[in-house]
């Protein structure tokens, strides 16, 4: 039961960056791997438990991450000027807004887990929901991780070797972002629990980094005072918009990086289903979570220019620790650089555990080869472990506390989604390897942004298909319109921006949609129903969901 915002949030905070495709791919064959039994003990329409608040600190805690304390730099070297960056910030904070309440209404009228994957395939067809699939295997999930552990490594280096080696080697901070990388993944190839655990602990840093750095800027414009004992003067002495770029594609770049400390909106679809009175908490959770994240933004970015000299901002990730240097000395920027460390930890920790279900039930539907769906160390290994465990029953608390981490109620030890999770990890491993935060935040932009783009687009396209489907929330139609016209607008300017990584992006979509169509897509099973347009016989067809959720 849920007692307090804090208790329900780090039970969801892992499943949030999402279990894409988990249950709405077919029925998982362990409970234990179902998110929406890990995050309702079992049973998803008995437990509509959530309250306004609940809901307010899920949507913030899910969107707050490494963004913050890492895109300042490519925003302003983007944007060109103070002024100019911070309305960077506001629209992407818009974009994220309006992107929030369509989803919420997608999430309302198709109440199936799976997020985009179920929503492309409903409105357009399985091929879409597809390419979704495998652009979130490919890109979506490994490309976020690997920006979080970048950010992690960068971070970290710093706590470690000391603020002011801005010059940190780029492959000393890769090597610490693959060794936790790998840590992180071997912590969820034995167990569910031990992750999930932490995470409110994770979860507690990034909000006290973010209010440091935000209370911290303002109490040093007022006072004057900082260790370094002269605060930046650019904020007087600067005008507030002199520099802003006039080139289009640079405002592009600067918005990807933005949007990156925005993103996690579209988890927003994981509350639809479980308040208490949805048709009035949930439009109060979005129309209060999103303001709150944008203001608190603006905050931390103008704390920033009032300590920080521009110059500084721009030239690294890792502007946090540059912040805590210049107020507190090495120990602020120790404490700043351990809390963010800590919090891209959490959100490593969130990504990879989704990422391993999300792959796993890519596996389960026939969308990846079979080995991707198996879980465990083989088939053996489950009754082994069952054995092993009732043969050495123990009474010593500690162990009784280790098996208790590490032991799932139906599941144990090393019985998580390994195939998956190898294959998650060995993809961001690559582009740890391959790819800067830089890059990578563009990458992930243009690939995240395409789908958002469609499924906001089905939104109105469903609008006008099915004016009759109930839905529990109904957004004012001009939001997926802004939505889709902005997204447009950073979608189409990409390729001049960063035509490489769009490149890319579109190179793996091709490959998407060659496995599809030449493949995959054709031995499916016309028959078998699984994917109809929303309405078309769904009662009898083998949505197991969608009778029950829709009640
Ligand atoms: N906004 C988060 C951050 O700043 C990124 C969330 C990554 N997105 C996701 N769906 N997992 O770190």
């Amino acid at each position: 039961s849920v007692s307090s915002a804090f208790d329900f949030a780090p039970n969801l905070f892992p499943l949030s960056s999402t279990a894409q495709g988990y249950t709405a791919l077919g029925a998982p064959s362990n409970p234990a791997l179902d998110p929406s039994n890990a995050l309702n003990g079992g049973s998803l329409e008995k437990n509509k438990s959530l309250t306004y608040l609940n809901g307010l600190s899920l949507v913030v805690g899910l969107i707050i991450g490494s963004g913050i304390f890492s895109s300042p730099s490519q925003v302003n070297k983007n944007a060109g000027s103070m002024g100019a960056s911070l309305v960077v910030w506001v629209i992407a904070g818009i974009l994220a807004w309006t992107g929030a309440a369509s989803y919420a209404e997608l999430g309302g009228a198709i109440p199936l887990n799976g997020g985009a994957q179920v929503y492309l395939s409903k409105i357009f067809g399985e091929w879409a929901g597809f390419l979704f699939t495998w652009c979130a295997v490919c890109v979506l999930k490994p490309g976020s991780a690997a920006i979080i552990a970048i950010i992690f490594g960068e971070y970290l280096v710093r706590a470690i070797i000391g603020a002011d080696a801005v010059d940190a080697s780029t492959w000393l901070n890769k090597g610490v972002a693959l060794v936790g990388l790998v840590f992180v993944t071997l912590l969820n190839c034995v167990s569910t629990k031990l992750g999930t655990r932490s995470a409110d602990v994770f979860m507690f840093m990034k909000f006290f980094a973010l209010l440091g750095v935000t209370v911290i800027g303002i109490v040093v414009a007022v006072t004057g005072l900082s260790y370094k004992g002269h605060a930046s003067e650019d904020w007087k002495n600067q005008g507030w918009f002199d520099g802003t770029t006039t080139d289009v594609s640079n405002w592009a770049v600067a918005l990807y990086a933005g949007l990156w400390a925005f993103d996690g909106w579209d988890n927003v679809n994981y509350v639809t289903g479980e308040f208490k009175n949805p048709t009035k908490d949930l439009p109060r959770v979005i129309h209060t979570s999103l303001p709150l994240v944008i203001v608190s933004y603006l905050l931390a970015n103008v704390s920033y220019f009032f300590v920080l000299p521009t110059a500084v901002i721009e030239s690294s990730n890792t502007v946090a620790v540059a912040f805590g240097s210049q107020v507190f000395g090495p120990i602020g920027s120790l404490i700043l650089a351990l809390f963010v460390s800590g919090s891209c930890f959490g959100a490593l920790n969130a990504t990879t555990f989704t990422s391993g279900r999300l792959v796993y039930a890519a596996g389960k539907e026939g969308y990846l080869p079979a080995l991707f769906g198996n879980i465990g160390l083989g088939k053996s290994h489950r009754a082994i472990r069952l054995h092993t465990l009732n043969a050495n029953p123990s009474k010593s608390k500690f162990k009784r506390l280790f098996i208790d981490l590490f032991a799932d109620a139906d599941a144990g030890f090393f019985f998580t989604p390994i195939a998956a999770m190898g294959l998650n990890a060995l993809l961001t491993a690559v582009y740890i390897v391959i790819g800067s935060f830089d890059t990578l935040v563009t990458f992930y932009g243009v690939a995240g942004y395409t789908f958002y783009f469609l499924s906001v687009l089905g939104l109105i396209v469903l609008r006008v298909k099915e004016p009759e489907l109930p839905r529990p929330y109904r957004t004012w139609i001009t939001t997926p319109i802004i939505f889709c016209c902005v997204s447009l607008f950073l979608l189409s300017r990409a390729v001049y921006a960063e035509p490489i990584q769009t490149l890319l992006v579109l190179a793996f979509m091709a490959a998407g949609l060659i496995v599809w169509f030449g493949w995959v897509g054709r031995n499916r099973n016309k028959e078998s129903g699984r994917f109809r347009r929303v309405g078309e016989g769904d009662e009898k067809v083998g949505w197991r969901f969608w009778k029950r959720w829709r009640t």
